[in-house]
C-alpha cells in the first residue's frame, strides 16, 4: 500500500508530518513517499509540478496533499497553485467531496474539480483586456452529477444542484444535464438553487442541505463558507476522486502564511482527509473510523488556537496518537 505525500508549502508540511506519523501508527505496513509540489518544487526545480511528482502519484494507491502557496510567488508567472491545478487534471479527480458536519449540520459539497472557470480558455487581448472563461462539455457535468446522485442515494436522498442559470450559458447546460439525469435516480429528490442564494442559505439554514453539486469555482468559494459554519478551516477535509487513478486527499485550507512555522496549525482537517483516504482510497474502514473518532475527541480535549484553545500541532497529534493506540478504539464517521 503506497501513499505519496505532498507536503507543499507553509503549514502544509506541518500538518502532513502529523498525518504521516498517525498513518504509520494505524497501518504499520504502509509505504510513505514524499515528493515536491508548489512553492517548494519551484525553489528546487523551477516548476510547481515536476514530472517525477506526477509519475510517483500515478503509481500510488492514494495521494495526500498538505497545501501550496507562498506570498513571494503571488505576483509571479510561475506560481505554486498551478502545480495543484495541474495535478488534479493529471489524476483526473473530477469529484471533490467536501463534507461539512457539526451538530445538526451534515452536508457534502461535491465540487467539479477539473473543468469550469479554472481550466477554460484564458489570455490577453491586444488592447490589454485579460480573460478567463468558464467551459463545460456535457460529459464533464454528467460524470460529477452521477457521483452526486449516487451519494445522495446513499444518504437522505436529497440533492441540490447549484448554478447561475439566470445569467450563464454554462449554468443552463449544467441545469439541463443534471435535470435529464434525475430520471435515472427516482429515489433522489433534486432541487436547483442559484449560487448567490446558496451562499446565503449555507450561512442561515445549513441544516436543510444533504448533497450539493456545483461548478469548480462556486465549489471553491462555498466550501470555505461551509467550513466557516462548521468550525472553521482547521477542520474541513476533502477527497478528490476520479474513476481509476488514485484519489487525492487534501484539507480545504491553504498554506496559512500568517501562522506558518509557529507549530500551532490545526492538523484536524488533514487528519480527517486521511480518514477519507483510509475509507475511499485504501479500503480500511475500521482505521478510518478509529481516526475520525480520535480527531473528534482531540478537538474536545486538546483544541488548537484557531478553536480558542492553546494546544500546539504536536499536542494535538499526541492526543490523536494516544487514542488510536487504545485497544478499544472509537468508531467515528470518517467524514
Ligand atoms: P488559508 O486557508 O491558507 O488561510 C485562511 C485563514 O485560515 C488564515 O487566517 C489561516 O491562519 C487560517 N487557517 C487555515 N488553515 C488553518 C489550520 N489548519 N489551522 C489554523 N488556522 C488555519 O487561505 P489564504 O490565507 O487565503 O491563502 C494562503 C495561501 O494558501 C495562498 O497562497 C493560497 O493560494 C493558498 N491556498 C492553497 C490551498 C491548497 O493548497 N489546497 C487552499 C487554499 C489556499
Ligand atoms: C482549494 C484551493 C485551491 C483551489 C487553490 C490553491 C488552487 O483554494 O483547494 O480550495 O482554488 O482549488
Ligand atoms: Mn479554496
Amino acid at each position: 500500500m503506497k501513499v505519496v505525500c505532498l507536503p507543499g508549502d507553509g503549514i502544509g508540511s506541518e500538518v502532513v508530518h502529523v498525518a504521516q506519523t498517525v498513518l504509520r501508527a494505524l497501518v504499520p505496513e504502509i509505504e510513505l513517499e514524499e515528493h515536491l509540489l508548489g512553492g517548494a518544487a519551484i525553489k528546487e526545480t523551477g516548476e510547481p509540478l515536476p514530472p517525477e511528482t506526477v509519475a510517483a502519484c500515478k503509481t500510488a494507491d492514494a495521494v495526500l496533499l498538505g497545501a501550496v502557496g507562498l506570498p513571494e510567488y503571488d505576483a509571479a508567472d510561475v506560481r505554486p497553485e498551478q502545480g495543484l491545478i495541474g495535478l488534479r487534471r493529471e489524476l483526473d479527480v473530477y469529484a471533490n467531496l467536501r463534507p461539512a458536519r457539526k451538530g445538526a449540520i451534515d452536508f457534502v459539497i461535491v465540487r467539479e474539480l477539473v473543468a469550469g472557470l479554472y481550466y477554460g480558455a484564458r489570455g490577453e487581448k491586444p488592447d490589454g483586456t485579460v480573460f478567463d472563461t468558464c467551459e463545460y462539455h456535457p460529459a464533464q457535468i454528467e460524470r460529477v452529477a452521477r457521483r452526486a446522485f449516487e451519494l445522495a442515494g446513499q444518504r437522505s436522498g436529497r440533492l441540490t444542484s447549484v448554478d447561475k442559470a439566470n445569467v450563464l450559458d454554462t449554468s443552463r447546460l449544467w441545469r439541463r444535464v443534471v435535470s435529464e439525469l434525475s430520471a435515472e435516480y427516482p429515489d433522489v429528490e433534486l432541487e436547483h438553487m442559484l449560487v448567490d442564494n446558496a451562499g446565503m442559505q449555507i450561512v442561515l439554514a445549513p441544516e436543510q442541505f444533504d448533497i450539493l453539486v456545483m461548478e469548480n469555482t462556486f465549489g471553491d468559494i462555498l466550501s470555505d463558507v461551509a467550513a466557516a459554519v462548521t468550525g472553521g478551516l482547521g477542520l474541513a477535509a476533502s477527497a478528490s476522486l476520479g474513476d481509476e487513478r488514485p484519489g487525492l486527499f487534501e484539507p480545504v485550507h491553504g498554506s496559512a502564511p500568517d501562522i506558518a512555522g509557529r507549530g500551532i496549525a490545526n492538523p484536524a482537517a488533514t487528519l480527517r482527509s486521511v480518514a477519507l483516504m483510509l475509507e475511499h482510497g485504501l479500503g480500511r474502514l475500521d482505521e478510518a473510523r478509529a481516526l475520525a473518532a480520535a480527531v473528534d475527541d482531540a478537538l474536545v480535549t486538546t483544541p488548537t488556537p484557531d478553536l480558542g484553545g492553546s494546544a500546539t500541532t504536536d499536542d494535538f497529534a499526541e492526543a490523536v496518537l494516544a487514542s488510536v493506540a487504545e485497544p478499544a478504539r472509537g468508531t467515528g464517521q470518517p467524514y
